[in-house]
């Protein structure tokens, strides 16, 4: 029997330890996690991830703020909010939401958040202590920390022997998830679209994790029998027959048929998704608890 993970439950457990976690700090210290989001720009599905970023946060109980951004911000101004956040002793958490609009870089803005604040575990200093096997003194970026969750859950904390494959390469996502499985000891591939022979790369894995942003792209006989599949996209799609102009998600997994291959799988929507949102909540208790000099909660 396949075991498809309920990725809303799992989160929902996740919530519940942060926001015990934050109330015990408020409550022995006075402080209460602050989380800062900022969005730049108009696209519809950013706006719709960071409302749900804001909302979490506060039922959290954590100081939530959300500073929303015309589309004509400068790079300057954008960096001079960064600042005051950096500097803003309420705040313990800082997310810019990703991508920004074409005319802004991303990349001076990441590094200007102080490693401490940047929730999202892309600041080089995060990166580069993940990279070195450092899970404990750095932030680890959300989506691949939530995936670990399930791996975790499903084959525990050693993956010795084990054979990963991670589809995606991305500073986001690809990296960071390659690097938590090999600190797991497991064997990582990390394979993308230049590599050959994707398929029969895939049926080697044990742990098979697609991020690669195409829509039911892992098939049926990429999986090794009894693997765990993570799927990680998010892919609207057209769907007529929900009928005229409608849509449906599906993630980079074609999960009825691969869901009869696999041992364990998420689905899409309710898998990976609703753990980002979750780390991102841990990351921020975190950085709190670090900023107060208590020890830092793990999840
Ligand atoms: N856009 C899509 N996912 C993410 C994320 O995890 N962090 C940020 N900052 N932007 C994103």
């Amino acid at each position: 029997m396949t075991t498809v993970i309920d990725g809303r439950r799992v989160a929902a457990s996740v919530i519940e330890a942060v926001t015990a976690a934050s109330a015990a700090l408020q409550s022995d210290t006075g402080i209460r996690t602050g989380l800062a989001v900022v969005i730049v720009g108009n696209d519809p599905a950013s706006h719709a991830y960071v409302s749900a970023k804001s909302r979490m946060a506060k039922q959290c109980g954590f100081h939530s703020v959300q500073h929303t951004l015309p589309e004509a911000t400068t790079q300057e101004e954008l960096q001079a909010l960064v600042a005051d956040l950096n500097a803003d002793p309420a705040i313990h958490g800082i997310l810019v939401q990703l991508p920004l609009p074409r005319h802004l870089k991303a990349e001076p803005v990441i590094q200007s958040i102080l490693p401490d604040k940047d929730v999202d575990g892309l600041h080089v200093v995060n990166a580069g202590k993940l990279a070195t096997g450092d899970l404990e003194g750095g932030l680890v970026s959300c989506t691949p920390a939530g995936a670990m969750v399930f791996v975790r859950d499903t084959h525990g904390a050693d993956l010795s022997g084990l054979n990963a494959v991670v589809i995606g390469r991305s500073n986001l996502f690809g990296k960071p998830m390659s690097a938590l499985l090999l600190a797991a000891n497991a064997t990582v591939t990390t394979a993308h679209s230049r590599t050959k022979d994707l398929a029969a790369v895939c049926r080697n894995a044990d742990i098979l994790v697609a991020a690669v942003g195409r829509a039911e792209m892992v098939k049926a006989d990429w999986v090794k029998p009894g693997a765990t599949v993570i799927d990680v996209g998010i892919n609207r799609i057209d769907a007529p027959e929900k009928g005229e102009g409608k849509s449906r998600l599906v993630g980079d997994v074609a999960f009825e048929d691969c869901a009869k291959v696999a041992g364990v799988i998420t689905p899409v929507p309710g898998g990976v998704g609703p753990m980002t949102i979750a780390m991102l909540m841990a990351n921020t208790v975190i950085a709190a608890h670090r900023k107060a000099g208590r020890k830092a909660p793990r999840f």
